[in-house]
């Protein structure tokens, strides 16, 4: 049975997925996001569940499940603590509601370090269980090889290079990557190691701007930046700071919106109708069989 949910989408009841009408065009691939390198800028916004997926999916070219649902979604301090569970839920609802956008997923911290075929290991289980295309690892040349092993396996990898939040306890803190000139040269080997070792696009978290743009122009796969540079080849930002879900956010975050305090607003209108007995009113009731 077909149940008209909205003018944008119908809620197929037999899979509780909601299908937008019309259909749109076909899902983009990970080649033709290659393809982009140096092109029309590439958009990516994080998402975490299915309406918040149907909702960016017209307008983005990737969605990346992020392991930020740690801190956006469950409310802990640093990503250290999100599992493979989670990312394998949000990742398959996120697929569940979009058509058009790459889905990538973020291999939680501990699920891939250790070695090549544990890292394969984990993200056969992302790739099965979700239906995403490819995974997001953080880390520059300790982690080539497992670009390489997974890349050449038929799992498309992109890496996270300059401010990778996984490696908080060691580096100590978020602060921008790459002030140093050591720490410059070590993050432009990090991201070329990755590059070569066949990541299909890299992100570039929170570095000083030279050295994302240096980066964009040195490596053959597309850069996406993150508090980096406008020379990338496209940007990303967690989806609740862009909305202003949050009242304090980063530097490179532009909010967007304020839906905080709209939300506050509305909650307050609720309340308010609740406890004058405004709501429920006629329209939100059920008459009696006559
Ligand atoms: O987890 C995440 O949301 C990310 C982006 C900030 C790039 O890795």
């Amino acid at each position: 049975m077909l149940r008209r949910m909205s003018t944008t989408f119908t809620l197929d009841t037999a899979t509780s997925r909601a299908h937008p009408v019309p259909e749109p065009v076909r899902r983009l691939t990970v080649p033709a996001i290659q393809k982009r390198k140096g092109g029309e800028p590439i958009v990516m916004l994080t998402a975490y569940t299915a309406r918040m997926a149907q909702l960016l999916d017209p307008h983005c070219d990737m969605l990346l499940v992020g392991d930020s649902l740690g801190q956006v979604i469950y409310g802990l301090d640093t990503t250290v603590k999100v599992t493979l569970d989670m990312m394998c839920a949000h990742g398959a609802a996120v697929v569940r509601g979009s058509y058009r956008s790459v889905v990538v997923v973020d291999m939680p911290f501990g699920s891939y370090e250790a070695s090549p075929q544990a890292a394969f290991a984990s993200a056969a289980r992302i790739m099965h269980e979700t239906g995403a295309a490819a995974v997001k690892l953080e880390g520059g040349v300790a982690m080539a090889e497992t670009v390489a092993f997974l890349s050449s396996r038929g799992i498309p990898v992109m890496g996270h290079v300059g401010l990778t939040p996984q490696a908080v306890n060691a580096l100590g803190g978020y602060g921008a990557r790459g002030k140093s000139q050591e720490e410059y040269a070590k993050i432009v080997s990090d991201a070329q190691a990755v590059a070569e070792a066949g990541a299909f696009a890299l992100v570039i978290e929170g570095v000083v701007e030279p050295l994302a743009r240096q980066i964009t122009q040195s490596v053959a796969c597309p850069t996406i930046g993150i508090g980096a540079s406008p020379a990338c080849d496209g940007q990303v930002l967690v989806v609740d700071d862009m909305l202003g879900m949050f009242e304090r956010v980063p530097r490179f975050v532009k909010r967007f919106d304020d839906l905080a305090s709209r939300i506050d607003a509305t909650a307050k209108a609720y309340a308010d109708a609740v406890r004058s007995r405004e709501f429920p009113g006629p329209d939100n009731l059920y008459a009696a069989k006559g």
